[in-house]
C-alpha cells in the first residue's frame, strides 16, 4: 500500500463525495444547524490559495429583503442570458438555474479588496485569486455533500449591482451566490445533463501528450 494513503474506506468516502456532489437548485426549507455551517465555512477556509493569500470572503444573507433583491438581480441576468442564447432561448428558460428563494442559507462568496499587493504566483496570472476562491467553494461543496447538504453555485448576476447592494469595497469582487440547504434527493447526474443541455465530455478527448491535440495513447 502507498505510504500515507488513507484507509480504503476513507479513500472511498473522498471519491464518493467527488462523484456524488451535484449543483443543486431544489431545496427543502429545513434550517441548517449552525455547527454544520461553521464546519462548511472552515472547510472552505482550508482550501489552497495562491501565495496563501486567502482572498475569500463570505457574506451571509440573513435579511429577507436583501435576499429578494439578490433574487431580482439573478432573474434580470437570467433573462439577458436567455436572449443572448438566441435559438436556445426557450430551452434555457425551462431550466431551473437557482434556488435562492427556497434554500435556508444564502452566502455570497467574494474576492477581497486590495489584491494587487499579492504578487506571489499572480504576477503573470492575476486571476489566480479567483482560482483560489474557486478551490474554497469546491471544498465547501464537497463537505456539504458529505454532510448530506446541497449547494448551488449561481453566477448569473451583474457584479457591480451586487457589490452595491452589499456595500462592498470598490476593489472587491462578488463571484458566487451560494445556495445551501437540505435536499429531498441529489440529482444522480448533473441537472444540465438530465435536461439534455450538455453531455459530459469523454475524458480521453481532453487529454494530450506533449503537444496540444496530440492524443494520449
Ligand atoms: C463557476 C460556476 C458557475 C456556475 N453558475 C451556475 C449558475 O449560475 N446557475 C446554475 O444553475 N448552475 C451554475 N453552475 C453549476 C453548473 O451548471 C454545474 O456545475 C454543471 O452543470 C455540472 O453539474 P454538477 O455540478 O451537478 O456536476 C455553476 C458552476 C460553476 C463551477
Amino acid at each position: 500500500m502507498t505510504k500515507n494513503r488513507f484507509s480504503d474506506a476513507e479513500c472511498a468516502a473522498v471519491y464518493k463525495a467527488i462523484y456524488e456532489r451535484r449543483d443543486m437548485r431544489h431545496f427543502l426549507s429545513d434550517p441548517i444547524a449552525p455547527e454544520i455551517l461553521t464546519r462548511l465555512l472552515d472547510a472552505a477556509h482550508h482550501a489552497p490559495s495562491v501565495g496563501f493569500m486567502q482572498p475569500w470572503r463570505f457574506i451571509r444573507i440573513s435579511c429577507p429583503d436583501l435576499r429578494q433583491s439578490i433574487h431580482g438581480l439573478v432573474e434580470q441576468e437570467r433573462l439577458s442570458t436567455a436572449q443572448a442564447l438566441n435559438e436556445r432561448e426557450d430551452e434555457f428558460m425551462k431550466l431551473k438555474v437557482e434556488g435562492i428563494m427556497e434554500c435556508p442559507v444564502v452566502l455570497v462568496a467574494a474576492l477581497c479588496g486590495q489584491r494587487d499587493q499579492y504578487i506571489f504566483g499572480r504576477r503573470t496570472l492575476p486571476e489566480m485569486d479567483l482560482a483560489s476562491l474557486s478551490c474554497a467553494i469546491q471544498n465547501m461543496w464537497l463537505a456539504a455533500r458529505a454532510e448530506g447538504l446541497g449547494l448551488g453555485w449561481v453566477s448569473m448576476f451583474e457584479p457591480e449591482a451586487l457589490k452595491n447592494l452589499l456595500n462592498m469595497p470598490e476593489d472587491s469582487r462578488p463571484i458566487a451566490i451560494l445556495c445551501l440547504g437540505h435536499v429531498e434527493q441529489f440529482y444522480d447526474k448533473p441537472m444540465l445533463e438530465q435536461q439534455h443541455w450538455e453531455d459530459r465530455k469523454n475524458l480521453n478527448t481532453l487529454l494530450f501528450e506533449n503537444t496540444w491535440n496530440t492524443p494520449c495513447p
